[in-house]
């Protein structure tokens, strides 16, 4: 096989909106290659409709709710081929994430988003469900970017982390492009969920803290930071994931009530959010990659940030603070847009599917072997 022409279609836990990227993979080590991205924004009552499914949701809710996301992928895919002139008699497959509205690490994996009105609507066969064999093999079903992260955005050299911030903040470390021997990654914890949920509490327009802007005007409450450190989620050891099941709305409600409490204002709630994902992730890097090295001639690591988190330097700037002397390095500068980096990766782990190849890191999931992921919907 040579070129293979997909799309990948991420909708994560920020519900910030839906990710797509038409995307060129090469067979074995080749890479993949972004032709095309493009980001659908949900309206809030979009969002609000999956956080009542989330919360409160019926089942016929939630059966309305995987068919209405199934339309809204569709559109969404015919948009960005639009986009790129293309059409999909040229692609090989669509690999759609879904949007998560349950995870519960090791119990249950939840994505809504119809495999079968997105393969009608386009007409090209579909992958999805990515999560729910890791879970049945006895993982977390999560992180799943891994793979990808080995396979495509290691150092050729040496060893780099890569750390996608989302809705929730995953790190990877590669000790070299290609080589899953000693690759391992985990959820660190929150990404921007409990930033965005606290600015949107403060200001039901603003989708998040643009810039980092607010955060900037305000100041972290020091010693509920702390107490917000001594979460047991930070001290369990990996393999581990999380959601928004813990680090959603409520959480995001309770750090702004006790910030309130302490006297903090609307910016320092902010703040204190920003700081506790900043430092966790700091924390958790430190902790449990201790004596990883760049190199044998103990160059010191890399961390590569892509995400939507990476958009706010009021985040990048404290993280960077914190794991110096380790530089901190934007996806964009090495790869493509950082935002469009999971759609890049579940595209890939839908080329490994219908390759019949596994798409988890054991390591990095707890699942009790690598496994072929998902389902695949004919066109
Ligand atoms: N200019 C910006 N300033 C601050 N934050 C931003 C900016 N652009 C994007 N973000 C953050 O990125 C989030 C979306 O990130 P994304 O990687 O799509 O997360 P997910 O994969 O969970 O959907 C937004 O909700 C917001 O918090
Ligand atoms: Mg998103």
């Amino acid at each position: 096989m040579s070129d293979t022409l997909a799309v990948g279609v991420m909708s994560g836990t920020s519900l910030d909106g839906i990710s797509t990227a038409l995307v060129r993979l090469r067979d074995g080590a080749g890479g993949a290659e972004l032709v095309a991205f493009r980001q659908e924004p949900y309206s809030s009552a979009e969002r609000g409709a999956i956080i009542d499914a989330m919360a409160r949701g019926t089942p016929k809710d939630v059966a309305f709710l995987h068919v209405a996301l199934g339309e809204r992928f569709a559109a969404a895919v015919l948009g960005l081929l639009a986009q790129a002139r293309a059409s999909p008699k040229d692609l090989s497959f669509i690999a759609s994430h879904g949007q998560t509205i349950w995870h519960e690490p090791g119990r249950a994996t939840f994505q809504l988003g119809d495999a079968a009105v997105l393969a009608e609507r386009v007409g090209v066969r579909v992958v999805s469900d990515f999560r729910a064999r890791d879970v049945a093999a006895g993982g977390q079903g999560a992180p799943l970017v891994p793979l990808a992260d080995v396979m495509l955005f290691g150092h050729e050299q040496h060893g780099r982390w890569l750390l996608n911030v989302g809705g929730m903040a995953n790190v990877t470390w590669v000790p070299r492009r290609g080589v899953a021997e000693g690759a391992f990654a985990f959820d660190t914890g929150p990404g921007v969920a409990v930033i965005d949920a606290i600015t949107r509490r403060l200001d039901p327009d603003a989708p998040y803290d643009r810039d980092g802007e607010r955060a900037r005007r305000g100041r972290p409450v020091a010693k509920l930071l702390e107490e917000l450190l001594a979460d047991p989620y930070f001290d369990q050891p990996p393999p581990k994931s999380t959601g928004r099941e813990r680090f959603g709305i409520d959480y995001a409600d309770k750090v702004l009530a006790r910030v309130k409490k302490a006297g903090g204002s609307d910016n320092d709630a902010i703040a204190t959010a920003t700081a506790l994902t900043a430092e966790s992730i700091g924390r958790a890097i430190a902790r449990w990659g201790e004596g990883r090295r760049g190199t044998g001639d103990g160059e010191i690591a890399e961390v590569v940030i892509s995400g939507g988190g990476a958009k706010n330097p009021a985040l990048v700037e404290r993280l960077a603070a914190k794991i110096q002397p380790r530089p901190v390095v934007l996806f964009d500068q090495l790869f493509f847009d950082g935002e469009a980096k999971e759609a890049v990766a579940f595209a890939f782990l839908g080329m490994q599917t219908v390759s019949g190849k596994p798409g988890n890191l054991p390591a990095a999931t707890g699942a009790r072997g690598p496994r072929v992921l998902g389902h695949i919907t004919p066109a």
